[in-house]
């Protein structure tokens, strides 16, 4: 705890988080030289920025969260007011001390850093990643056992190229009260529910119409189909009267070909009408009867 003593005596601090006024948000007008561009995420933001995200998660105003430039001779530290869950993790310790350390200045060690905290996560960001920034692998890695961020260690952390951690996608739970979104949802399922009701309502009216069409066209159908048909009935009485006409020839000549001709028999002679119409029906017949 030597260092912590060092920085206690007589040096100033720039206060985080509720202490500072700004009117931009979640910005920071610090920018890190170029050797130490192995800090900026994929999104090419200096871990003071990424501080400056990761602390408006739990501001009750994010417009105002940022991250001040430090004046010579001073170090952040982190006020009971800033303390949140947001703060009193080693992941976002790491980016702040990076941020520091961009700026030539020294860091508080985690245990000096982490003294207002209630919790403390380790290698752990505990809330959801904001949207609009990444976070780097290297300040994920432990940094307890050191007490601080080492600078070699992280940088060969960044070389290794790993993927950022970035918000999740799906909305989480823990992000839901913030959103003043619970009023459009419900406005959006109270939308669905009216269309929905006005789908099944021109349904039914349109089935109804469907119906009445349907009902109306064959009442006029059988209108016409039976007027139709009686015109048809008679038609149909002449042309069963042809065919019983026909019918009776045939019969006639079923008749002669059960009884065998018999010389001797007049009833057997064929009659000059039965010879008529076996000619005319059936020619191959009358050549028959007139060869026996
Ligand atoms: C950064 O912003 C602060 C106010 O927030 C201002 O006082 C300061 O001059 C700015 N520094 C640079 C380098 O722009
Ligand atoms: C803890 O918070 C108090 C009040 O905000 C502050 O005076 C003190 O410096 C903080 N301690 C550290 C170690 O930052
Ligand atoms: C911070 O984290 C702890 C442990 O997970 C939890 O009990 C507490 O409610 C959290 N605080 C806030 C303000 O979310
Ligand atoms: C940082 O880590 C490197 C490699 O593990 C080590 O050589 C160096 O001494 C460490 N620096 C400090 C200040 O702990
Ligand atoms: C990381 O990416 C840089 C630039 O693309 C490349 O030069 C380097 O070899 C990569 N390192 C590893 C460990 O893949």
């Amino acid at each position: 705890m030597a260092s912590l003593f060092r920085f206690a005596t007589g040096i100033a601090t720039v206060l985080i988080g509720a202490a500072i006024t700004s009117v931009t948000a979640q910005l920071t007008n610090i920018t890190c030289p170029i050797n130490y561009n192995w800090m900026t995420n994929s999104r090419l933001q200096n871990p003071c920025l990424v501080a400056a995200y990761l602390q408006s998660v739990c501001d009750s105003d994010p417009a105002t969260s940022d991250i001040q430039l430090l004046p010579p001779d001073h170090h952040y530290i982190l006020r009971k007011t800033a303390a949140s869950n947001c703060t009193c993790n080693t992941v976002f310790y790491c980016v702040m001390s990076a941020c520091t350390a961009c700026q030539a200045r020294d860091s508080l060690p985690w245990s000096g850093w982490s003294e207002n905290c209630t919790y403390t996560f380790v290698s752990q960001y505990p809330k959801p990643i904001p949207e609009g920034t990444a976070i780097p692998a290297w300040a994920y890695y432990n940094i307890t056992p050191l007490d601080r961020l080492n600078l070699t260690i992280a940088e060969n952390i960044a070389h290794e190229n790993l993927t950022d951690s970035t918000a999740i996608p799906v909305p989480s739970s823990t992000s839901f009260p913030s959103l003043p979104s619970t009023s459009p949802f419900e406005d959006r399922t109270n939308d669905t529910k009216t269309k929905n009701l006005g789908a099944i309502i021109s349904g039914v009216i349109g089935g109804i119409t469907l119906i009445a069409i349907i009902s109306v066209t064959t009442v006029i159908w059988r209108r016409l189909r039976r007027l139709t048909v009686s015109k048809q009935c008679n038609m149909t009485t002449q042309v069963g009267t042809e065919l019983s006409t026909e019918s009776d020839i045939h019969d006639t000549l079923k008749d002669s070909e059960v009884k065998l001709y018999n010389p001797e028999d007049p009833s057997t002679f064929p009659r000059p009408d039965q010879i008529a119409s076996s000619h005319i029906y059936q020619p191959n017949r009358y050549n028959g009867l007139a060869e026996l």
